[in-house]
């Protein structure tokens, strides 16, 4: 039985039939508006990789962050070129679930990453692969993958590119795919924007619009 037939249900029996027709109704109402808040909302983790602020994947990932937020949900918004994390040094002291020796931005970001109920991508190609500080965080995940590997979490990936060619697009994907088959999380969406080069242009196109709707249908 779904969790809303349960208290539906059980709200019910407790009021009883002695209860006037119109104030049922108003109870049961109550139970589901406030189900229905619980339920849908979610925390966030959206990772960016530009290195330009006001590049092309920043602002699909902004639009996308305005939908959720719209929505209600809870985002943290991680930038990875600005933040100081170094790449994981294969120690293996942290045995894939535990302290990491590096003492740098990660330690603010893990927390946040087991907790989240979604986490999302936002990164350029750079030679046909996602950014290189993103993908330094990506491999800091080595720390805390015995508790994100197999929990229940959605993810997204929002990706932009100069060429237009849409099968340049494929390796990237299939690395974003291929990482959610791994961790066992399910992706809710992908959008890719191709053909757009210079800083902002891809205000100029359909993609923020994807992004936004993205977040909004969350
Ligand atoms: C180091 C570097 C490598 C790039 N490699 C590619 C590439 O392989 N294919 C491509 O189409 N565009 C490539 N580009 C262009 C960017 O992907 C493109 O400008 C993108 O929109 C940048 O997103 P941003 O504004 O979020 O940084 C590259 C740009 C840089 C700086």
């Amino acid at each position: 039985m779904e969790r809303r037939d349960f208290l539906r249900k059980s709200a019910l029996a407790a009021l009883g039939t002695a209860v006037a027709g119109s104030g049922l109704v108003q109870a049961l109402n109550l139970i589901d508006n406030n189900q229905s808040k619980n339920d849908n909302t979610m925390k966030i983790v959206v990772l960016t990789g530009s290195p330009r602020k006001n590049g092309n994947s920043a602002y699909l990932a902004e639009q996308f962050i305005k939908g959720a937020e719209e929505q209600g949900h809870e985002v943290f918004r991680f930038d990875c070129a600005f933040r100081h994390v170094e790449p994981c040094r294969a120690c293996n002291r942290c045995g894939m679930d535990g302290l990491c020796i590096i003492d740098d931005d990660f330690l603010q970001l893990r927390p946040k990453l087991v907790e989240a109920d979604m986490v999302v991508f936002a990164t350029p190609m750079y030679y046909f692969g996602i950014s290189a500080q993103m993908k330094r965080v990506i491999d800091r995940f080595y720390a805390i993958n015995g508790q994100i590997k197999g929990a229940p979490k959605k993810a997204a990936f929002l990706m932009t590119y100069a060429d237009t060619a849409r099968k340049e697009a494929e390796p990237m994907l299939a690395h974003y795919r291929t990482l959610l088959d791994y961790l066992g999380w399910t992706s809710v969406g992908e959008v890719v924007a191709p053909g757009v080069w210079t800083a902002g242009s891809v205000r100029r196109t359909d993609y923020p619009g994807q992004a936004y709707r993205l977040g909004k249908s969350l």
